[in-house]
């Protein structure tokens, strides 16, 4: 177990290893991720979590990058290193994205299937 100290974190990074993301390559994108933060010596700077489904498997695979709140879907593990680098650099990774902003307002891009209201 461990007990990291995020005094320097700016960024957390969710990848979805729920059951539909990892029959699509979750594994290889988490590994992916991970390499390209380490190699990159952004360790203290990233920080990444598997979780379990993110209830948006038509979007397989999932990965959702906080603070801005960015889901981004249909992520391939060579999107990584692209999408490191914009965190680093602090611009904006945008190919095949769905946005989450607060609770107000998810924007879809084009061909995101809206999927179904919670009652
Ligand atoms: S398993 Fe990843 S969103 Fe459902």
């Amino acid at each position: 177990m461990a007990t990291w100290n995020f005094e320097h974190l700016k960024h957390h990074i969710l990848i979805c290893n729920g059951s539909t993301c990892m029959r699509n390559g979750a594994e290889e994108i988490t590994q992916s991720i991970r390499k390209e933060i380490s190699q990159r010596e952004l360790d203290n700077m990233i920080h990444t979590t598997r979780t379990k489904c993110n209830g948006r498997c038509q979007d397989t695979c999932v990965v959702v990058q906080y603070p801005e709140g960015r889901w981004y879907k249909q992520f391939q593990p060579d999107d990584a290193p692209a999408f490191v680098k914009s965190l680093y650099e602090g611009v904006s990774y945008e190919p095949k994205v769905s946005h989450f902003y607060g609770t107000e307002k998810f924007e879809r891009t084009n061909n995101t299937v809206e999927g179904v209201l919670k009652k």
